[in-house]
């Protein structure tokens, strides 16, 4: 069964340009597996490369709030760029929090140290979701400005001469946004969960208010996409952090058409998307349904089991445990060079870790993966 916002008629509105106008002229590697086209070695970066693990980012952290950082484009700009060159990456991903366009929406939230994100009015009732504001994404745009920033550092010529255009070395720049079920869960939970009882109470409810609220993420979540890849970014990233919550049934009724109409509109502002969440394994066809033009693994599923299960012509991005940076070098090592056998030199991959890093992740230990895959990959 196809689920009630499929068929409104805003959801279907045809896209305004063709897809991939502009990453077609791309060759950063980054960009050019995420359309999975051949590249020169297996392009890399990390998920929350720029966070509390990095001495760098504490540095930052110890004069600014994290929301100050995010909101500061010449900060944001600056911790996103130190970031991907201590680590040497292939792409650079702006630093921003999945919660901020909550702020526009009528929501406030704050981080709480060591609790993660804190919603002060969760969501509860059709009346409170119908009070949602979506006509003020424009106060987002400090995100643009920053990616603004990271674009122009990027772009200027390297000390070698060489020059973005022919160069797959350029990095590739990604913007990203969370994913209406993920950004729904924290309205609605206000902050982490174990079971998403709210969340999916929610969902279940027969009055339209889920899909309302999909259709108002979608409406808000459509503009600061646009404004990122405006500003500079190559490809965006969608956060479905906690999809893993769903059965297949729920995510098939509830959530696959407005990520679907998500993934259309971002690709017809001409960037290809990476849809990404965690404990997926059994989602993953269903995610592919989508049409995202990358798929982020977790590190439950080996990457060739997850290939067979989603065919060929799609790329996919993973799938380090971070949990084993933590562990000796030679078992980094060898876990590393199971995953690019398990790609085995297949189009259409980028090697990432399965979810984020982690506080204390040893820095030598994350440079180190990126050493190995510039030799192996
Ligand atoms: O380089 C990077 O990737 C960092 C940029 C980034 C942040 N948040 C900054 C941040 C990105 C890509 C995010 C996305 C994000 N935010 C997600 C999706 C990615 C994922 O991990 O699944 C989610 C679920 C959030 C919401 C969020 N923000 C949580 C749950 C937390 C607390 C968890 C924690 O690690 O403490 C945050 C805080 C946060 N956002 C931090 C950073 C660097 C750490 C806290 C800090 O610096 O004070």
């Amino acid at each position: 069964m196809l689920p009630a916002v499929r068929s409104n008629a805003t959801l279907l509105s045809p896209p305004t340009q063709p897809p991939f106008v502009k990453a077609s002229m791309s060759s950063s590697r980054f960009v050019r597996a995420c359309l999975h086209q051949p590249v020169d070695r297996t392009p890399f970066w990390f998920l929350r490369q720029a966070g509390r693990y990095m001495p760098e980012y504490m540095a930052v952290r110890k004069h600014h709030s994290l929301l100050e950082i995010c909101r500061t484009p010449e900060i944001a700009a600056e911790v996103t760029i130190t970031a991907a060159e201590r680590l040497g990456v292939d792409a650079a991903i702006i630093f921003a929090d999945l919660l901020l366009p909550l702020t526009p929406m009528g929501l406030d939230f704050e981080f709480v140290n060591g609790e993660g994100p804190v919603v002060h009015q969760p969501i509860r009732t059709r009346e409170q979701i119908e009070k949602l504001d979506t006509t003020r994404a424009a106060e987002l745009t400090y995100v643009a400005q920053a990616i603004e920033k990271v674009a122009k550092h990027f772009a200027a010529p390297r000390p070698d001469g060489a020059r973005g255009i022919d160069n797959q070395d350029q990095l590739g720049i990604i913007g990203f946004i969370g994913a209406p079920f993920t950004l729904a869960s924290y309205m609605i939970e206000g902050g982490g969960s174990r079971n998403y009882i709210e969340a999916k109470k929610l969902m279940y409810s027969t009055d339209g208010s889920w899909q309302l609220l999909m259709e108002k993420l979608l409406t808000v979540l459509t503009e600061y996409a646009q404004q990122q890849v405006d500003a500079g970014a190559d490809v965006i990233q969608i956060f479905d952090s906690w999809a893993g919550a769903l059965s297949i049934s729920d995510y098939r009724d509830y959530c696959l058409a407005a990520t679907t109409e998500l993934v259309r509109r971002v690709q017809a502002m001409g960037v290809p998307v990476i849809y990404f969440g965690v404990d997926t394994a059994s989602l993953l066809p269903t995610m592919k349904q989508t049409g995202a033009d990358v798929l982020g693994l977790d590190w439950r599923t080996p990457l060739d089991e997850a290939r067979k299960s989603l065919g060929p012509n799609l790329a996919v991005q993973g799938n380090l445990d971070p949990i084993t940076l933590f562990a000796p070098q030679e078992v980094i090592e060898s876990r590393v060079k199971e995953i690019l056998a398990q790609n085995a030199k297949q189009p259409g991959h980028i090697f990432n870790l399965g979810h984020g890093i982690v506080p204390n992740t040893p820095v030598e230990n994350v440079i180190f993966v990126g050493e190995l895959i510039k030799r192996l990959g």
